[in-house]
């Protein structure tokens, strides 16, 4: 795959004399241009981050992903390069990783990071953003700092970047709610985590829980939505605008749709698994959307999740998408550097309203 990247950034001196003591299988070669400037990194609370993050809900993920063990190396070589390349946020979770995997992408990433070679700082700038679930059995704000304190453990970190609650119980066991957000201000209050965000929030439960914890003195920094060509509702729009006027970053999360946009499946080219399933449903109501990213593709000389990852920057959001390999991760990183144009965008736009069918939202989202 060529890809092409525009702009320029001040990363590619991070490309260290270290990476030449490393085994051939973990070194890389950067790309020729930077990627994006210094300037250009995004506040997400105290911290600045890359205006794209990577996801790594697949590291550890049999059942929906098809992970194996054997992908660890690929792993490492795809983190290597988006940090030397300039990419700083990763998001995880506690519950990422299926049966004795559980934890596996928290795991991977704190043995990534401790064996980068590269600058210090570098290593020092990596912000992890990890999930803490909102399980029944998580019934008390110390039971929730216990599970920070095992994912700092997993990663063998001093401090997590963002502590994000999962998911909110207010739709299934309100009460529970109260102790989870009290558990973020422990958490907090006790430096365990630089800032705190959630997850799968809508904007009623956006506000309420900003204003809680802006009571308690705590700032929420971030919310991370399913957002993108495929998700983009009414919802998503007015949680971006809440979002905007509170000073929360809006994270968006499958900006490749799980894949979808990358314009890699068809009918007769669906991914193994459940993922398959769900496809056969969507993909076949998806032509205007698809014909309309390959065509601004092809004349801009970039990729389709090139276009789906640039779109979701575009709209103000921090994209994550989720990385398996050093090819993919080549490929996303040519989603900065170059912005759509606002007739691009609502060519798009057009399409995806266009387009009949849409993403299923995610179960724990509220309203
Ligand atoms: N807060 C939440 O509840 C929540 C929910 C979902 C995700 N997330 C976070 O958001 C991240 C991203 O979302 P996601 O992983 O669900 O979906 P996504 O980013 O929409 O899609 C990622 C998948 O697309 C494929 N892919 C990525 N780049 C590609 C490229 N350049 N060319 C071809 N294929 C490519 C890979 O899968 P294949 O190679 O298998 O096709 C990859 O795993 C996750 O990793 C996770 O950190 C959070």
């Amino acid at each position: 795959m060529v890809f092409t990247i525009a702009t320029p950034t001040a990363h590619f001196s991070c490309f260290s004399a270290a990476n030449e003591t490393l085994p051939s299988s973990l070194r890389f070669r950067p790309p020729k241009l930077p990627l994006f400037w210094l300037w250009q990194k995004v506040k997400v609370g105290p911290m600045s981050v890359s205006p794209m993050g990577f996801g790594t809900w697949a590291w550890g993920n049999q059942l929906l992903w098809g992970y194996d063990e054997a992908m660890d190396t690929e792993l490492q070589r795809t983190f290597n390069l988006a940090i030397e390349n300039g990419i700083n946020l990763f998001d995880t979770a506690d519950s990422y990783g299926t049966g004795r995997l559980i934890g596996q992408s928290e795991k991977l990433l704190g043995k990534f990071i401790r064996e980068f070679q590269g600058q210090k700082q570098v290593r020092d700038n990596i912000v992890i953003a990890t999930k803490f679930a909102a399980y029944p059995w998580r019934l008390t704000p110390g039971q929730f700092v216990n599970a920070c304190k095992s994912s700092l453990e997993r990663m063998q970190i001093e401090q997590i970047g963002i502590g994000q609650l999962h998911w909110s119980t207010a739709n299934y066991a309100p009460p529970q709610e109260l102790a989870l957000w009290d558990g973020l201000v422990a958490m907090y209050e006790k430096g365990l985590v630089r800032a705190v965000g959630v997850s799968n929030y809508g904007p009623k439960q956006l506000v309420k829980i900003h204003d809680y914890l802006k009571a308690r003195g705590v700032p929420l920094c971030s919310a991370q939505v399913q957002f993108s060509l495929l998700s983009m509702g009414e919802d998503q729009m007015e949680i971006k605008n809440i979002c905007d006027s509170l000073g929360i970053r809006l994270i968006s999360y499958s900006p490749l749709g799980l894949g979808m946009l990358t314009g890699k499946y068809t009918p007769s080219n669906l991914p193994r698994g459940p993922r398959g399933l769900l496809f056969s449903q969507i993909i076949p109501g998806l032509e205007p959307l698809l014909n309309s990213q390959r065509e601004i593709a092809q004349r801009r000389r970039k990729t389709m999740s090139q276009v789906a990852i640039n779109w979701c920057i575009c709209k103000g959001t921090i994209p994550i998408p989720g990385v398996k390999t050093v090819k993919q991760a080549e490929e996303n990183l040519g989603a900065l550097g170059w912005r759509l144009s606002s007739d691009e965008l609502l060519q798009l736009e057009y399409a995806a309203r266009e387009s009949p069918r849409r993403m299923i939202q995610n179960i724990f989202q509220t309203r």
